[in-house]
């Protein structure tokens, strides 16, 4: 197995290019299944879960072909020989998942398994199976499997109340309601950038769709969508990562397509820390002010609040703040699996449910650590560019899901970080 080894010290300087979101991405592709027209997405990243959509596409008969390196995904679902979604793919991808919205919608009936991904907690489907019920859907849940069908006509128009905010539930009974027929009003929708970007691709397919980025939600269902070439959303997350590498390190980075709209709160927390950002023509700068950062109190919330996608990230910045840094974490009941391994490199955290307490110390030092899970993997790193001697971190195929060229980004920027081939 892969590991990457980090050589702490070095203060960062020059331009790291974001790459198109993979939550977009992962949403999007999809999307084709509703349209028996190509569609065509840009700015495509390169990732293993990119892959791994791309062979439940293919699985069910949608073509799938990765064009310039990748950066474009080229797809046709004109003919669907197969509704099953596979436990094989899905237990390695959790948003498999949003293929039973676009299925179930453009031909009555589907067959998914239920999803694995992260391990950061219990991760339940209903709300997702809730939405398509409430479009009149018929649900049977059989041997880890959801049987899924259409009333006979189709799925119709409803009303959709979720009683907490779920990006991938929004994203299945949006992609479901635009083939519906009728209205469906989906309140308590979640506001990701990512949900405005599936949006504005349906509506390029023909797709009547209001309200998003807000709470509520409204499709008018057409009969049939049509093609359409659409360029994914920059990686917000991807984004706040390599902003908090200098703001970690010290030095001044742009990271090039990024725009603070996309992470407003995360800013503010950078700010109050003591980290400058900056919007240019071509992204955002971003500088360690003089001084040591400091302490600050950060609570995840659905967007526009702090993304509990950047958490362990920030926690890696806050191990060696100026104070107390009280971490709170309301989207997942088990994130906080970076802790321990932030604690073997001399980080001071104290973990009592979904509170996580930061006391910051002067330095961080090299330790064998390891990656158990996709964003825990990149808060690592991080944590090794500051730390004094070498930090080795191992299973980092969890990053290979979510972050592309990691060495070549962060080398590119001065950074001592290499990937070791294991056996
Ligand atoms: C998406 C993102 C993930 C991010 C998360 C929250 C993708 C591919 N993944 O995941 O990176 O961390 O949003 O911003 O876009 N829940 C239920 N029942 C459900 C669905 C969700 O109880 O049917 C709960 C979850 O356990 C969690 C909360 O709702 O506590 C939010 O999860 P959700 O927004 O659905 O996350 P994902 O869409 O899976």
């Amino acid at each position: 197995m892969d590991s990457i080894v980090v050589t702490g010290g070095n203060a960062l300087k020059g331009r790291i290019p974001i790459a198109g979101a993979k939550n977009a991405c992962l949403t999007l592709m999809p999307a084709t299944l509703l349209s028996e027209e190509p569609l065509t997405l840009t700015n495509a990243p390169r990732l293993s879960d990119i892959r791994t959509m791309t062979t439940l596409l293919q699985s069910l008969g949608a073509e799938v072909q990765g064009l310039q390196e990748g950066q474009v995904l080229a797809m046709s679902s004109h003919a669907l020989d197969n509704h099953t979604a596979d436990y094989d793919i899905v237990r390695k991808m959790r948003a498999s998942i949003l293929v039973l919205g676009p299925l179930l919608a453009r031909d009555g009936h589907a067959v998914v398994s239920l999803p694995g991904g992260c391990a950061i907690g219990a991760r339940p489907v209903d709300l997702h199976l809730r939405a398509l019920e409430a479009m009149g859907a018929e649900l049977d849940l059989r041997d880890g499997y959801v049987h899924a069908k259409a009333p006979s006509g189709g799925l119709r128009g409803g009303t959709v109340d979720f009683p907490l905010v779920s990006v991938g539930a929004t994203e299945n009974a949006l992609m479901a309601a635009t083939l519906a027929k009728g209205t469906t009003v989906i309140n308590n929708a979640a506001r990701e950038p990512e949900i405005v970007d599936l949006a504005e691709c349906l509506r390029k397919m023909g797709a009547q769709i209001e309200g998003d980025g807000t709470p509520t939600i409204t499709v008018e269902g057409v009969d049939r969508l049509g093609g359409a070439t659409h360029r994914v959303v920059t990686d917000r997350i991807e984004l706040g990562t390599y902003m908090l590498a200098p703001a970690i390190c010290g030095g001044e980075v742009e990271c090039l397509g990024g725009e603070i709209r996309l992470l407003e709160a995360f800013c503010e927390k950078l700010d109050e820390a003591g980290i400058s950002v900056e919007e240019t023509d071509d992204g955002l700068k971003v500088a360690r002010r003089n001084g040591r950062v400091k302490a600050v109190d950060v609570t995840t919330e659905p967007f526009p609040g702090f993304p509990t996608d950047l958490q362990a990230q920030m926690m890696a910045l806050l191990c060696t703040a100026e104070g107390k840094s009280v971490l709170e974490e309301k989207i997942f009941e088990n994130r906080f699996m970076h802790a321990p391994e932030l604690m073997r490199m001399g980080a001071q955290i104290d973990v009592h449910g979904g509170t996580a307490t930061v006391s910051g110390v002067d330095k961080l030092k090299g330790a064998p650590v390891m990656a158990t899970d996709l964003r825990a993997s990149v808060s690592l790193i991080l944590a090794g560019l500051a730390a004094e001697g070498e930090t080795v971190v191992s299973r980092v195929y969890h990053l290979d899901r979510g972050y592309e060229h990691v060495v070549r980004k962060l080398s590119g920027v001065g950074a001592q970080i290499e990937r070791v081939s294991g056996s």
